[in-house]
């Protein structure tokens, strides 16, 4: 078998993440503190892959460059695609054709984080050489995703696209294995009714080719992080199992307890930290608590408030606030209480933006 190679999809237009992705790729938005890509890169890579290639769309691929680089800091080959509009996820592929040649290929959505390593999965891959291996998970919402049809003996014999009446429960996950028979496939199908060219429609034709095609259901945890929700979810689930205590910062007359990262450019002063908590570089936490499962970027400052379980990116400022939950902020936006009157709310909002008020 060729070497294979991954191909990472970082394109499309990332609209259920608005505001947060006007300004941005919806795939760097950090979980963590980190790059949702840095996860699924990070992953790809212990499986020992060294040739990827990640479709970029022409607004956001800019900023991917910049952010991910050419994967010498991870010791790999990394090659940009450009994929001149989001006509589909089999339409990434055959974009990215001239990258694939006839390797068989590692395909993984840039905004799905998975709780388990990929390497059974890969080894399995390489032993057996299907045409097409899938990744399923019984998930209580199927209509969001693709949903494999499954017989008696647990077979995929199907797979269908966000369909209204779901034939399982099982969702398609957004990594796939792939020879290069997938290229026929793609060939031989046609848009789907969002005028997309469906990689879930390429792999039901293979298994109407009768291609070997192998499946394996998960119970890790899977995130698809396209929604706000699902950001604060992925959030808290990477908070709760990977993160350890490292506090550097200065820490002044303040309780910092349980898993707390405070870099050393950070500080906090007269306050409370709970953890699992994240702070970034040159982050200010004063006169505040800060509780359980939230992230905080770089250069932000929290004065005189409360959060919990919250995302807030870099140069956030959030002032005399008595209580912050569930929030999704986006970069160098002001959350500040004034006492001035008339009393009223004084709100400057960007596009698609959502405040919520007791
Ligand atoms: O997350 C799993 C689901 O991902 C699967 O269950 C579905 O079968 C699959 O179609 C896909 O559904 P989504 O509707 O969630 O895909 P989305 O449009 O969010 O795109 C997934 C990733 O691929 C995202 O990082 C953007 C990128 N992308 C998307 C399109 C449509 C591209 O790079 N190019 C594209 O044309």
């Amino acid at each position: 078998m060729n070497s294979v190679k991954a191909l990472v999809l970082s394109g499309g237009k990332g609209t259920r993440l608005r505001p947060i992705t006007h300004t941005g790729a919806k795939q760097l938005v950090p979980i963590a503190n980190k790059p949702i890509l840095f996860y699924v890169l990070e992953n790809i890579i212990s499986l020992g892959i060294k040739d990827i290639g990640i479709v970029i769309a022409p607004e956001t691929g800019e900023i991917i460059k910049t952010t991910v680089g050419n994967g010498d800091r991870w010791g790999v080959n990394i090659t940009y695609i450009l994929q001149p509009e989001p006509a589909g996820l089999a339409h990434a592929v055959k974009m990215a054709e001239p990258f694939l040649k006839d390797a068989p290929f590692l395909m993984y959505l840039g905004d799905n984080l998975i709780g388990s390593g990929l390497s059974h999965f890969y080894q399995k891959f390489l032993e057996k050489k299907p045409d097409a291996q899938i990744l399923l998970k019984a998930v209580s919402d199927p209509s969001r995703f693709g949903v494999a049809r499954i017989d008696e003996n647990g077979q995929v014999v199907g797979l269908i696209e966000k369909p209204k009446k779901p034939p399982s429960n099982l969702a398609l996950i957004g990594v796939y294995l792939f020879s290069p028979k997938i290229h026929e496939a793609i060939a031989a199908i046609r848009p789907s009714w969002r005028g997309e060219l469906e990689i879930t429609d390429a792999i039901q034709r293979l298994i109407e080719w009768n291609c070997p095609i192998l499946s394996e259901v998960i119970d890790t945890w899977w995130l698809d992080t396209g929604k706000k929700d699902d950001l604060l979810e992925a959030n808290t689930i990477v908070l709760d199992e990977w993160i350890k205590r490292n506090v550097q910062g200065k820490v002044v007359d303040s309780i910092v307890s349980g898993r707390v990262i405070l870099p050393a450019s950070a500080r906090v002063k007269n306050s409370q930290v709970r953890g699992p908590v994240v702070i970034g570089e040159h982050t200010i936490i004063e006169n505040s608590y800060i509780g359980p499962f939230t992230s905080i970027g770089h250069k932000a400052k929290i004065i005189n408030s409360t959060l919990e379980h919250c995302v807030l990116l870099d140069g956030v400022k959030v002032e005399n606030i008595e209580r912050l939950e569930d929030a999704l902020i986006g970069r160098n936006s002001k959350v500040l209480k004034n006492n001035r009157l008339p009393k009223a709310l004084k709100l400057m909002i960007g596009d698609d933006s959502v405040v919520e008020i007791p």
